[in-house]
């Protein structure tokens, strides 16, 4: 495991992509009555739609099974992380289908504002659970997983990348 990078690492880096995009997002919501970015609309959308759920994946089919052999899943931070998960997808959800209704119309006002909503607790939300994670999910898992296991988490990473065409 010395040359290669950990499980968290990867994660990690897919945090600070993330974190960029959310940082243009509120420029494109903060327009959308206006003059809707319909162009950045769609690849935010998109992004939603996949990449984000491939990331959600790898934690919660790998990083978090595997770190729950040693913290309890309802008593401590990954019960946390779950939840904001599912807060996360329903928001998510949320966004897409008013996506849709704008991209039909796109004077549809109330889409506007499903999508301005939803957007901005996308992106906080998630700036906050990205940063729970990157600086004590993360520090948890470095300190108590072992080779062992970031091995097998590589392994479960490296076939949700196949199942997501990535
Ligand atoms: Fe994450």
């Amino acid at each position: 495991m010395n040359n290669q990078r950990r499980p968290t690492d990867i994660l990690s880096e897919d945090h600070k992509e993330v974190l960029a995009k959310l940082s243009k997002m509120g420029e494109t919501l903060a327009s959308i009555d206006k003059k809707p970015d319909l162009e950045s609309l769609k690849e935010y959308g998109k992004f939603f739609k996949r990449d984000i759920w491939a990331h959600f994946d790898k934690e919660e089919k790998a990083l978090f099974p595997e770190m729950e052999k040693f913290i309890p899943r309802d008593q401590g931070p990954i019960g946390v992380m779950l939840l904001e998960h599912k807060d996360l997808r329903e928001a998510n959800d949320k966004f897409q289908s008013a996506l849709a209704a704008l991209l039909q119309d796109v004077n549809n006002a109330g889409a506007k504002q499903i999508i301005r909503h939803e957007g901005y607790t996308i992106i906080d939300v998630l700036q906050q659970h990205i940063h729970k994670e990157d600086n004590i999910l993360f520090m948890m898992a470095n300190m108590h997983i072992n080779d062992a296991q970031n091995k097998r988490i590589l392994e479960v990473f490296a076939g949700i990348d196949r199942e997501y065409g990535k």
